[in-house]
């Protein structure tokens, strides 16, 4: 093929896909609004995709722009000199190795951590990965981590606690929990605790009134803050920080026990492009702390807007009040999540729903970007028009028998030829009997929403075995 045509191809492959830019794509981009960042971000992406960060003596220039990453991130989280820090290659990563890396300087059995019921899943990944037990807390008030039963689970596991984990903000519900409170208790008792503010930690360094989160609370041992989010710069950047080099130093891999080079790396990765890095430190750059707080002054307003306009509308309701630049909205009974999320996805907007969590209902996430800020009043009438659309529509109506089926499958009993059939009566089958995305997810989310967690996750499994054949 040409480089024409393949380019033409790219394009058209693209044109299913979620628009990355514009800001009406409210969960998964981030949209700065400034072409000229998205601009140098490309060159220098394209100009260090080749090189490779594997070996920091032949390419001395990753180093230092690592180093000024983490220097300016120490700028703004009040961080002491002490402080040290790696580039990865996003938010997962970090808290996986956040996670390896206090398991590794514990050293002891059955490691647990103790995080609350809001903590992201990637410290279920975490655990799931590296065999430590996720022992999770159910929030408090404002869906805010209740630090007394934190404490008490603390106390009760004694010594196989290797780590304490809170989020600034949490995804779900887009508050901050109380690490200075937290910290109080682990610093108490000596254990590491980690701040996971991969969506909040380039926010609220410039929101006024934010509570104490970062560096400048003493016990806060480490620090994830993705620049792939509110950096603005493209996929593959997060940072991963320590309180001192001890801390870290378990995140370390060295292998020289073989015929070949000696295998030196600090994150997961071993080969790993110097693209996303270099376009990382090409945007910071560019846009600077200035430049960070007049988003940040942007998309606060945007989003207060938005928190305003949804409680206006009948049926809506904030589930909290955001910290920062995250809207979780409910809906009474007479509109469907899952419709509502269709309806707003035909009018060119996309919005995240988000299961039932114990107790509480599904969800629609917002994540606000200072691209989205400026188009709220847009935003809010296309709301209000599809709330009406879904009123209208009803909520979904699933089949009874279907839906008692999903409440109660044991997925441990399933063979593949069960998934199969399942994966057909949810809806995520075509006509040829191959698994495929539907048009529409709004039936197939009402109905796996029905089914608990552990039955929503073989599914998703077996859907995405069969997708990836
Ligand atoms: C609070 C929080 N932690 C961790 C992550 C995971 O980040 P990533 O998707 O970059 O792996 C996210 C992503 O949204 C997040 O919001």
């Amino acid at each position: 093929m040409s480089p024409e045509q393949i380019l033409a191809e790219l394009a058209a492959r693209r044109e299913h896909d979620l628009p990355t830019h514009g800001g009406r794509t409210l969960a998964y981009v981030y949209d700065s609004g400034l072409a000229e960042a998205d601009e140098v971000a490309r060159q220098a992406l394209s100009m260090y995709a080749s090189s490779n960060g594997l070996d920091p003596t032949a390419f001395p220039s990753l180093l230092s722009m690592e180093a000024d990453l983490v220097g300016f991130a120490r700028s703004i989280l009040h961080a002491s000199d002490e402080v040290v820090g790696t580039v990865t290659s996003g938010g997962t990563e970090s808290i996986l190795l956040a996670v390896q890396t206090a398991r590794d300087a514990a050293r002891v059995e059955r490691p647990a951590m103790v995080v609350p019921d809001t903590i992201h899943a990637a410290f279920a990944k975490a655990a799931h990965y590296f065999g430590v037990e996720l022992v999770t807390v159910p929030v408090g008030a404002e869906h805010r981590a209740d630090v007394a039963a934190m404490t008490e689970v603390i106390d009760r596991l004694g010594d196989r606690v290797v780590l304490v984990a809170a989020s600034a903000p949490s995804y779900a519900h887009g508050v901050v929990d109380p690490i200075a409170q937290l910290a109080a208790v682990t610093r108490e008792r000596g254990l590491r605790l980690h701040v996971d503010a991969c969506i909040g930690g380039w926010i609220l360094p410039w929101t006024p009134g934010a509570p104490a989160w970062d560096f400048a609370v003493e016990g806060v041992t480490s620090l994830s803050v993705d620049l792939h989010k509110y950096a603005y710069t493209p996929k593959g950047v997060s940072l991963l920080l320590h309180a001192d080099a001890g801390l870290r130093r378990p995140q370390f891999f060295a292998h020289a026990d073989w015929p070949g080079y000696t295998m030196l790396n600090s994150t997961m990765q071993s080969t790993k492009s110097g693209g996303p890095l270099a376009a990382a430190w090409a945007v910071v750059r560019l846009i600077g702390a200035d430049g960070y707080r007049g988003l940040v002054e942007r998309t606060l307003a945007g989003t207060r807007a938005l928190a305003e306009g949804i409680e206006q509308i009948e049926h809506l309701h904030l589930v909290e009040r955001p910290d920062t630049s995250l809207v979780v909205a409910g809906t009474d009974d007479a509109v469907d999540v899952f419709t509502l999320s269709d309806l707003m996805l035909d009018r060119g907007w996309f919005v995240q729903p988000q299961m039932r969590f114990g107790d509480e209902p599904a969800t629609l996430h917002l994540t606000i970007s200072a691209a989205t800020a400026d188009s709220v009043g847009e935003f809010l009438t296309a709301l209000r028009e599809a709330v009406a659309e879904a009123v209208a529509a009803g909520p979904v109506r699933i089949d009874p028998a279907l839906a008692e089926a999903a409440a109660t499958l044991d997925p441990a009993t399933l063979d593949d030829a069960a998934f199969d059939a399942l994966l057909a009566l949810a809806g995520l089958t075509g006509g040829d009997g191959a698994v495929a995305v539907p048009e529409r997810l709004g039936p197939v989310n009402a109905l796996v929403d029905l089914a608990p967690p552990r039955v929503r996750e073989a599914l998703m499994i077996a859907f995405l075995d069969r997708l990836t054949r």
